[in-house]
């Protein structure tokens, strides 16, 4: 605590909620003095030199001097390293636990050290414990150096072995991932905290962290793609370091990243090729995405300050008497009784049930918030149980730790306790019987208001980490993570035969498991629509493809163009919701003049043609990863402009989008990836790879179809139809189109499709499986032959 903390203590203590905030700093600060173990003196160490290797299945260990190093490739060709004995378990990222190792990989002699050759990726370890991943062409993707570690000198509780790893990477190099941040998709040179973070009122470009990190990186270059993971849930830091090709006398300057984790294993994954192979072994290890039911897919409406039933209803309303289609509305916390979780303050919402049925059949959903933090007071009936359980996270001292957060007072469940979440996930029944029909996480860094210092809880405090037992700083990054697990567990027993709808604003590696997320309280402004893209498309890179922005920014009133540019970009993002803070202006479409309104009409109607084809993208990434939005070179990773591209992206396969940015833009240049594209509304076709300069009116961005694409749309009678954009003269196309079940678990079908010219024309046939059937759609082809 310095003057800083005490000026701010001083200055919030005047209200009742500043004075629980300057309290609760401090009491998290008493309590860590107390109990967490204090750094002591430490004692520096590197691996020393290679004394011998064991060759086992998938690879083997190299015993160096002060250290072991472990290297095996699983099958699927994720290549994973372990120093010090760190094995790949328990971890909270994989799925289903380590897959079985590579058989046909092994641990050989190589001449400067050992080397373990796989399919897709050569291992290389030196006699100093550097190690390289190469292609199997021998190009180099990564050089992690010999890592050193800060052992404590004296045995003390909870003292832990702090580390640093340093790596290079191709001068031409570019990094993307580390979670949701605000300043991607590309992450410039600097260092990236890994420790999730509500930044507090609203965050924009430069502010880090934010909710979500990840230590995932995803590092493109000429050479390859690769992803690299640490598993390892602790606070750290990395720093990247930009390469330079051509550097200095004509030389390529490596580009690097230091990473510094405070406690923790220290060990990594590495999966490599393409970006869709990436995402592939990525998914296949930590979990595919959720599917979201098919209502998720379509336009939602939220607020912070729905004031009572009756204003809920008249927004419904205000959608369905202008014809704006509306599929989802969400209740914050207003609708709670005092703020607390689980309760319904009946007085302005006399009849929750009753209000989703009517809305349920004008086809709208109700989404709930659903807070972690329990009002500590006896009598309330979550606080009650939850003690019962033994489910509150407690002090060293056995104590139980308390925070404030909305309600006040507030108790934490321990996610990481298995028993916590069967009951968290059983309370979820009184959401049900409410009738919402999905979830939206939120606080779950997890939050608790303070003054001063890091608004979370102490760092001391215990948690049971699946039964092994450890405190905060272990556990902190995965909070969310298993509140999700707890959260869709607890739906999926309670409605077996629906989907869960989950999204969540904190969490960790494999959260697309249980659903999505959403991007926090972006600041209003173009730097805010800006980074809100960045967190979709970084977030997708790690795995996490179903979310998106408060459209029009969570703060203050956007301008009428700011609003219907946000509108207009959220419309091709996977979760398209308004959403704003109880002291900001509304987000209604109509609340911005008639042409805003006209032109988001416009938007809505496109979002609605594009259903069918959403839903095939949705599928697409629950069965491999993709995310739907992808930056514009993931399918062509090598050309070097395309990777600074960050404001575009490709929408699946066969669309890019090309939001606008900046206020009164008319026009903007893009970049085209390799290929003929056409303008959706004009039809004229450009050549890539070159920039161009398109149209962007008031009224619509720029959206590209891809030559030879076939993708499902909304035909004029509800039906699914092919919109085929015609092959170059000479080349074939295709698509994929998935019928699925709108909120249950049959398996969707996919139906492929191949289109080519056939006598001066455009024809479309079924492919893969189905070939020789019947197309089965109203087909309209589009673009001319060039
Ligand atoms: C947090 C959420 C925001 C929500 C508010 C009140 O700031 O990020 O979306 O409206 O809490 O629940």
């Amino acid at each position: 605590m310095d003057a800083g903390d005490l000026l701010r203590s001083v200055r919030m203590a005047g209200s009742p909620a500043g004075w629980r905030a300057v309290r609760s700093a401090w009491r998290r600060q008493r309590i860590d003095a107390r109990d967490l173990p204090g750094r002591g003196p430490e004692r520096a160490r590197v691996p020393g030199v290679a004394l011998d290797a064991e060759p086992m299945p998938g690879g083997g260990t190299v015993r160096f001097t002060r250290s072991v190093l472990q290297v095996r490739v699983a099958v699927g060709g994720a290549v994973f390293c372990g120093w010090d004995g760190a094995g790949p378990e328990p971890s909270y990222a994989l799925v289903d636990g380590c897959p079985e190792p590579d058989p046909r990989a092994l641990l050989e002699p190589d001449k400067d050290g050992w080397r373990v050759v796989s399919e897709r990726v050569t291992v290389l370890i030196s006699r100093y414990g550097a190690v390289e991943m190469r292609t199997p062409g021998g190009l180099l993707l990564r050089r992690e150096l010999p890592p050193r570690w800060w052992d404590p000198a004296v045995r003390q509780d909870g003292a832990v072995a702090r580390w640093v790893q340093r790596s290079e990477t191709p001068a031409d190099a570019r990094v993307y991932g580390l979670g949701g941040r605000a300043s991607g998709p590309r992450l410039p040179a600097g260092g990236y905290r890994l420790w999730n973070t509500d930044p507090g009122g609203s965050f924009q470009p430069g502010d880090d962290p934010l909710y979500i990190t990840m230590p995932v990186r995803l590092v493109v270059s000429d050479a390859g793609c690769h992803l690299v993971f640490h598993d390892n849930t602790w606070d750290g830091r990395v720093t990247l370091r930009d390469g330079e090709v051509g550097a200095g006398s004509g030389h390529d300057r490596s580009g690097g990243s230091e990473l510094r984790m405070d406690g923790g294993p220290l060990r990594y994954w590495v999966v490599t090729g393409t970006p869709a192979r990436v995402l592939a072994g990525w998914t296949a290890l930590t979990g595919r995405p959720a599917l979201p039911p098919r209502w998720a897919l379509g336009p939602q409406h939220s607020r912070w300050g729905f004031g009572s039933q009756e204003e809920v209803r008249k927004v419904a309303a205000g959608y369905r008497d202008r014809g704006l289609p509306l599929s989802v509305l969400h209740l914050d916390i207003d609708h709670f009784d005092a703020h607390r979780v689980f309760t319904v303050d009946h007085g302005r919402f006399p009849d929750l049930p009753g209000l989703a049925a009517e809305l349920a059949e004008q086809g709208v959903r109700l989404v709930s918030i659903v807070d972690p933090a329990v009002h500590a007071e006896p009598g309330v009936a979550a606080y009650d149980s939850g003690t019962a359980a033994g489910a509150f996270v407690k002090d060293a001292r056995g104590e139980e730790v308390r925070g404030v957060v909305w309600p006040g007072e507030a108790a934490f469940p321990d996610f990481t306790n298995p028993a916590a979440r069967a009951w968290w996930g059983g309370l979820y029944a009184e959401r049900v019987a409410q009738g919402f029909a999905g979830v939206w996480h939120d606080m779950n860094e997890p939050v608790s208001f303070a003054a001063f210092g890091d608004p979370t809880l102490p760092l001391s405090a215990r948690h049971a980490l699946e039964g092994r037992g450890g405190d905060h700083r272990e556990a902190h990054n995965v909070y969310a993570l298993m509140m999700a697990r707890a959260g869709y567990e607890g739906l999926r027993g309670l409605r077996p035969e629906q989907r869960p709808f989950l999204f969540s604003r904190s969490g960790w590696v494999g959260m697309q498991r249980y659903g999505g997320s959403w991007s926090g309280d972006v600041a209003t402004g173009w730097p805010g629509l800006r980074a809100s893209l960045a967190l979709v498309l970084g977030l997708g890179l790690c795995g996490v493809p179903y979310s998106g922005p408060d459209v029009g920014g969570f703060t203050g009133t956007p301008s009428p163009e700011l609003y219907l540019r946000w509108y207009q970009l959220g419309g091709y993002l996977p979760f398209f919701r308004t959403h704003s803070a109880i002291d900001a202006g509304r987000r209604e479409p109509w609340q911005f003049g008639p042409e805003v309104l006209e032109h988001a009409r416009t938007a809505l109607a496109e979002r609605m043609r594009l259903m069918p084809y959403l839903e095939t993208l949705a599928n697409i990434a629950h069965r491999t990863g993709a995310p739907y939005v992808r930056p514009l070179w993931w399918n062509a990773p090598g050309d070097r402009a395309l990777r600074d591209c960050s404001d575009a992206f490709l929408l699946g396969d066969a669309l890019l989008v090309a939001p606008v940015l900046e206020p009164g833009s008319r026009s903007r240049a893009v970049r085209l990836p390799r290929g003929l594209w056409y303008d959706t509304v004009t039809g004229q076709p450009h050549r890539g790879p070159a920039q161009v300069l398109l149209d962007a009116p008031l009224g619509r961005i720029p959206v590209l179809a891809r030559a030879g694409a076939v993708l499902p749309v909304a035909g004029a009678d509800g039906g699914t139809e092919l919109e085929v954009w015609a092959p170059r003269l000479g080349r074939t196309g295709g698509g994929m189109v998935c019928v699925g079940d709108p909120e249950g678990w049959v398996r969707p079908r996919m139906e492929r499709f191949a289109t080519r010219w056939a006598d001066g024309e455009v024809v479309v046939e079924r492919d893969g499986k189905g070939a020789g059937k019947p197309v089965g759609y109203p087909v309209r082809v589009r673009g001319t032959a060039v």
